[in-house]
């Protein structure tokens, strides 16, 4: 499998008044093809490791590859689309002219430039305002025209800074559609974001970061599986009808709410077991299912343990 982007060691030390090290030596790669959502709170340092990424900020240690070139080489970055974190155009331009402004900064000239910036702005549903002045858009249209000029030439890497920030709901929606889209397309997609439910909507693979390091990281899939389970346990919830005084045995440790109970069991195999003891209770069964984690309640569960057990430190 192709590697789209490799760090190897990258990490980044601020030095101003105060050193900040933003960045521990991480290592990270990412197959090409795959949607992969970076997580983190404000400071966390995901706009630091895109930056040192691309060679935007210098590395302190370490490199990055990307499709197997230095990203020091500007042969290299020449692949990548980028979306930075609040982006900022020339007011007095419109958004095709700034899309032609860096469309050619890419290397697109003549018909095929005007084609890409049509296009572009077609797929961030901004044709109809592409010839007014950026001054007098929203925050999300200059998001969308930011989006459109990282999707310009049809780069097969594409990183995107907070894509949705400032975004209303139907356009955060259309992002999120074209995302997708271009992670079928086979297009390799790294974001940023805060937006877990978008993240677990779009992404394959995600990073959590925090103080500067990559706290955990892998499927979405499997990381919700895991984060489901407490303690090794399965957390079933029971939907019953009313439940006797007296609960029996294989009910101890079982939390009762409004709609019947929720309980942890090690193993899948004891659903049978409790079914048959509530039915010999005379309890009625309307549901059993097992308690899912979202992202959500992943993320705050891990920023929650990296907050007790003092991971990281920055100095
Ligand atoms: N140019 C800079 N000089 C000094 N410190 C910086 C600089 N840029 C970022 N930092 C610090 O580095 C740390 C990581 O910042 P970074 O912007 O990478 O975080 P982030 O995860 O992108 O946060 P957010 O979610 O708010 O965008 C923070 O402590 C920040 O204050
Ligand atoms: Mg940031």
């Amino acid at each position: 499998m192709e590697i789209a982007l490799e760090t190897k060691g990258l990490s980044k030390t601020y030095r101003g008044l105060r050193k900040v090290r933003a960045l521990e030596p991480l290592d990270l790669a990412v197959e090409s093809g795959t949607v992969f959502g970076l997580l983190g709170a404000n400071g966390a340092g995901k706009s630091t490791l895109v930056k040192t990424i691309l060679g935007i900020c210098r590395a302190t240690t370490g490199y990055a590859h990307i499709f197997g070139v230095d990203s020091r080489n500007p042969e290299a970055r020449q692949k990548v689309g980028y979306l930075p974190e609040g982006t900022h155009f020339a007011r007095y331009l419109s958004g095709r002219n700034v899309l032609e402004y860096f469309g050619q900064l890419a290397g697109l000239t003549g018909a095929r430039l005007r084609e890409q910036v049509a296009l572009k702005l077609k797929l961030v549903g901004m044709a109809d305002w592409a010839d007014k002045k950026v001054s007098k858009y929203s925050k999300g249209m200059r998001q969308r025209i930011g989006l459109a000029q990282a999707m310009l030439g049809d780069p097969r890497l594409i990183i995107l800074d907070e894509p949705t920030d400032g975004v209303d709901p139907e356009g955060r929606h259309h992002i999120r559609d074209l995302i997708i889209k271009l992670g079928k397309e086979g297009v390799t997609l790294f974001l940023n974001s805060h937006m877990l439910s978008e993240v677990e909507s779009v992404c394959q693979e995600i990073g959590i970061m925090y103080q500067g390091r990559l706290l955990k990281r892998g499927k979405v899939r499997e990381i919700l599986d895991e984060m489901s389970m407490r303690d090794g346990k399965y957390q079933l919830v029971f939907r019953t009808g009313p439940m006797p005084q007296n609960l029996p045995p294989v009910l101890a440790g079982a939390t009762r709410d409004d709609h019947g109970f929720s309980i942890a069991v090690a193993d899948r195999e004891e659903i049978p077991r409790l079914v048959d003891a509530l039915r010999d209770s005379g309890v009625a069964i309307y549901g059993v299912e097992q308690h899912h984690a979202s992202l959500e309640e992943a993320f705050l569960r891990l920023m929650d343990d990296g907050n007790h057990h003092g991971v990281g430190g920055r100095q």
